[in-house]
């Protein structure tokens, strides 16, 4: 007891000499703490929690520039062109034979890395599946399906072309399939109804660098609409710039669909295309002599134009090695000056004189049109296609439609006044 007592008086002395002192030093200096004033006290904290901050933001600032680093050091560079992964998109419906074009594209493809075939399949056709199933197994291709099968309802003057409205809405699928859900940066589409030549992948393989650099060219296309037996020289390498979208094997990269994907038409898509909303004055690559050919007789188009004009096409056999020759002349600053001199150091003779063969000894020879009427009835004389579509000839670069004619090349060429296409021409 004694000893808690003692305790007990001995706390109650501290804490009274303790308030004694804190009550002395108040009075003595009010408004200050141990000498200091609040204010200042307050100050000095203020300028401790800035000089933390200011240290903290240091740190975050190199913390940055090491992640920086980091992620320079140990990220692959860049790509170049000349890797870029390009898939093969081949469209299919409901032909078994789409066998036929498989084993081309795989016979012919030099790297499967680099140009991975994607089968994507529409109308759900058993059969056809049960096809591309076998190679998924064997080579493995990838094989996709198109989900929405069902009938577009259409009235009835629309309804004969129920055929070209499901085969857009499955290129609008299919295409966002490579660009969005797979990620892709280009495409090479094909159809089930098309064969290949030996250098069709050297060819898009070559033309890739051309068309990413150049932003006056959207396309490159292994079709020449004038590529018929007779009709093209045997210079396998030679190349042209053409202002209409030939299609039938052709390449895109992913930046072109982002911009026409969104508004893609519900029908003749090749014909919208080629309509200058989309096309906005660019180009598309072609070759003298086609990389494909289709043997496709009975098509959505109903086998027409088939047995007239497309079993008629040259398929090219040779293989020119496009990845070992420069290509840069293709380059719209290059290519535009090249093919004006060309065409304008070519003698010009009436459609009479060059049928006649009395100039026979001259290489290239030039044909003036100045109306649709007058390109019709040259084209047809000389058995060139005579269409127009969005009032663009088919081939024509700059309006001038080449080709050969009895062994002789032959330029039909607008007057030189020449101010662009007329889109009323059809
Ligand atoms: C023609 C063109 C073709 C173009 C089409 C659209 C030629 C030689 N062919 O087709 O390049 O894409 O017009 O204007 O000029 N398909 C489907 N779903 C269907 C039906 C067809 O996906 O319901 C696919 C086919 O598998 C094929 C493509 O669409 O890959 C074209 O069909 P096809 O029957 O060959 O029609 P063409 O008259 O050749
Ligand atoms: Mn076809």
């Amino acid at each position: 007891m004694r000893r808690k007592h003692l305790v007990g008086v001995g706390v109650v002395i501290f804490l009274t000499w303790n308030l004694l002192m804190y009550y002395m030093l108040v009075s003595k200096n009010p408004g200050k703490i141990g000498g200091v004033s609040v204010k200042d006290q307050l100050r000095n904290l203020q300028g401790d929690i800035e000089r933390q901050l200011s240290h903290n933001s240091e740190l975050l600032q190199q913390l940055q520039k090491l992640d920086e680093e980091i992620r320079r050091t140990t990220t692959p560079r860049p790509i170049r062109a000349e890797d870029t992964i390009i898939p093969i998109l081949l469209i299919a419906c409901d032909r078994t034979t789409v066998s036929r074009s498989l084993d081309l594209l795989i016979k012919y493809n030099p790297n499967k890395k680099r140009f991975p075939i994607i089968v994507s399949q529409d109308c759900g056709h058993k059969p056809t599946a049960d096809v591309i199933q076998r190679y998924v197994g064997e080579y493995g291709i990838q094989h996709i399906k198109h989900p929405n099968t069902s009938e577009i309802p259409l009235p009835w003057p629309q309804k004969k072309f129920q055929g070209y409205y499901k085969l857009s809405r499955h290129y609008k699928w299919a295409l966002n399939q490579v660009f969005h859900t797979f990620n892709y940066s280009a495409v090479i589409i094909v159809e089930d109804d098309l064969d290949i030549s030996p250098d069709f992948y050297e060819y898009f393989s070559a033309t890739f660098p051309v068309l990413h650099q150049d932003p006056s060219l959207w396309c490159v296309s292994a079709w020449n609409d004038n590529g018929k037996v007779g009709m093209v020289s045997e210079e396998a390498d030679l190349l042209y710039r053409t202002d209409f979208f030939p299609g039938l094997g052709w390449m895109m990269e992913r930046s072109m669909w982002i911009e026409i994907g969104p508004k893609w038409p519900e029908a003749f898509w090749d014909d919208w295309m080629r309509h200058p909303d989309q096309r906005k004055g660019r180009a598309c690559i072609r070759p003298e002599i086609c990389r494909t050919s289709t043997f496709g007789k009975k098509g959505v188009s109903k086998g027409l134009f088939y047995e007239k004009h497309l079993k008629f096409i040259k398929l090219n056999d040779k293989f020119v090695p496009f990845t070992k020759t420069d290509l840069s002349y293709l380059s719209k600053e290059k290519y535009d000056p090249y093919f004006a001199k060309l065409v304008d150091n070519t003698p010009e003779v009436s459609v009479a004189e060059a049928m006649s063969g009395r100039r026979s000894n001259m290489k290239a020879l030039k044909i003036l049109y100045s109306t649709k009427e007058e390109f019709k009835s040259t084209a047809k004389k000389l058995g060139i296609m005579d269409d127009f579509k969005a009032g663009v000839p088919r081939v024509a670069y700059k309006g001038v439609v080449s080709f050969m004619y009895k062994g002789q090349r032959i330029y039909l060429t607008p007057p030189p006044n020449w101010t662009g296409y007329d889109v009323k021409w059809s």
